[in-house]
């Protein structure tokens, strides 16, 4: 149609459809798949980086059901992975830019057994890879505890990030830490982003900078809804009341600490987790799946007992209408095994600016459309590895 017109009008034509193909591609959200949804940290994080969700696949019903209640519009698929892989062209589902997930990760942690590749649980990485075969996603993002870079001298990490490489994929990863990105509490996770090969020589990923304003719990526990809450048994409560803001069982007199740690008390190591009470002007220790263990408690400031349900939300930086469904033990656990939804939203983001630059589109338009995601001066940077 353009041969037939002339002048002016033949150079404005292409201009517009170069404007449409644009915000075509700005409204064209990428998509993404996330698997282990659990209780929807990641997914969440995610979302709100401006990743479209198609579908979330969990196996436990507590944990689907708290994804319905808060995404009624989200696919939740309620499975194991090793049925979807096995039935994956019946599911019918739409080419993705993005699977993600954080395998579990009992085995691997340090307060798990450390059952690892051997593990039942460790076998759902070779299911994840073997979807990563199926869908050909253009990214994978793989998150999981600090213990599984030590898990069996670093062997096992070593053969994660070498059967990804294998499956096509340019592999980065790195360690990071929640408290780095928005988050009250010091919850180490390790972060796994491959880019399929045939476009990774045109991606510039860069793994997100940290913050330089940390928040404490002073920061994020103002006006926390009320909700259910885990209670410790008397005895335990009147031995933690003798324990200050900030304090751990070394605070206790020496008679009751030996008594109160038990056969720890000879172990070597700080075991600063033992009878621990958080104050107000730190952050969090990294929350565990249930709310009162000897080695890993985290007593509440003022008030001797557990973080209550919301607060333990918060604490993981879930919004207060972000509800969880089923037994109060099951809540801990999905809060407790969430990925921080303000660190998932800044890998989210970093791998959307990666993917989305290398448009060839969008390096003309880039400076009139973007705006910055971070602020120039507001965070540092920190080392990164890769394998
Ligand atoms: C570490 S949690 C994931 C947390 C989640 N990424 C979040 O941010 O809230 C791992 C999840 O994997 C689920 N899971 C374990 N084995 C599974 C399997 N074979 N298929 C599907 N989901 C599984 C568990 O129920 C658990 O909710």
């Amino acid at each position: 149609m353009l041969l037939f017109l002339n002048g002016a009008r033949t150079a404005i034509i292409p201009q517009l459809l170069l404007k449409k193909l644009l915000i075509d591609f700005m409204n064209n959200k990428l998509k993404v798949a996330e698997m282990f949804a659990g209780a929807g940290g990641l997914a969440l994080g995610l979302e709100e980086a401006g990743w479209e969700n198609i579908c979330c696949l969990e196996i436990v019903p507590d944990a689907c059901a708290t994804l319905k209640k808060n995404k009624p519009h989200w696919k939740i698929i309620q499975e194991d992975i090793t049925n979807l892989v096995a039935e994956f062209s019946t599911y019918n589902l739409p080419k993705i830019d993005l699977l993600s997930g954080g395998f579990p990760c009992q085995s691997f942690s340090f307060a798990g057994k450390k059952g690892g590749f051997q593990d039942k649980r460790g076998k759902v990485f070779h299911e994840f890879v073997k979807l990563l075969e199926l869908w050909q996603p253009k990214a994978f993002l793989i998150e999981n505890v600090r213990g599984l870079l030590a898990h069996e001298e670093g062997k096992t990490f070593k053969e994660i990030i070498r059967t990804l490489k294998s499956k096509n994929y340019q592999v980065q990863w790195k360690l990071l830490n929640s408290w780095d990105y928005g988050v009250a509490q010091k919850r180490e996770r390790v972060f796994i982003i491959g880019f399929r090969k045939d476009i990774s020589k045109k991606i510039d990923f860069d793994f997100p900078i940290s913050h330089t304003y940390k928040p404490v719990l002073k920061d994020i526990l103002n006006n926390v809804p009320p909700s259910q809450g885990a209670k410790y048994p008397k005895k335990k409560k009147k031995i933690l009341e003798l324990v200050p803001p900030g304090g751990c069982w070394r605070h206790l007199p020496p008679k009751i600490a030996k008594k109160y740690c038990g056969g720890s008390y000879h172990l070597d190591g700080g075991k600063t987790g033992i009878a621990r009470r958080i104050s107000w002007n730190e952050p969090s220790l990294a929350l565990t799946t249930s709310p009162q263990q000897k080695q890993t408690e985290r007593c509440h400031p003022d008030e001797t007992r557990p973080f209550t349900v919301r607060e333990y939300a918060r604490i993981q930086s879930f919004p207060d209408d972000w509800e969880f469904a089923g037994s109060l033990h099951s809540q801990y656990k999905q809060i407790g095994n969430a990925v921080p939804v303000n660190l998932a939203k800044e890998v989210g983001l970093a791998v959307k600016k990666a993917l989305i630059r290398k448009k060839e589109i969008l390096k003309v338009y880039e400076p009139k459309v973007s705006t910055p995601i971070y602020q120039p001066g507001e965070f540092k940077k920190t080392p990164e590895r890769s394998l």
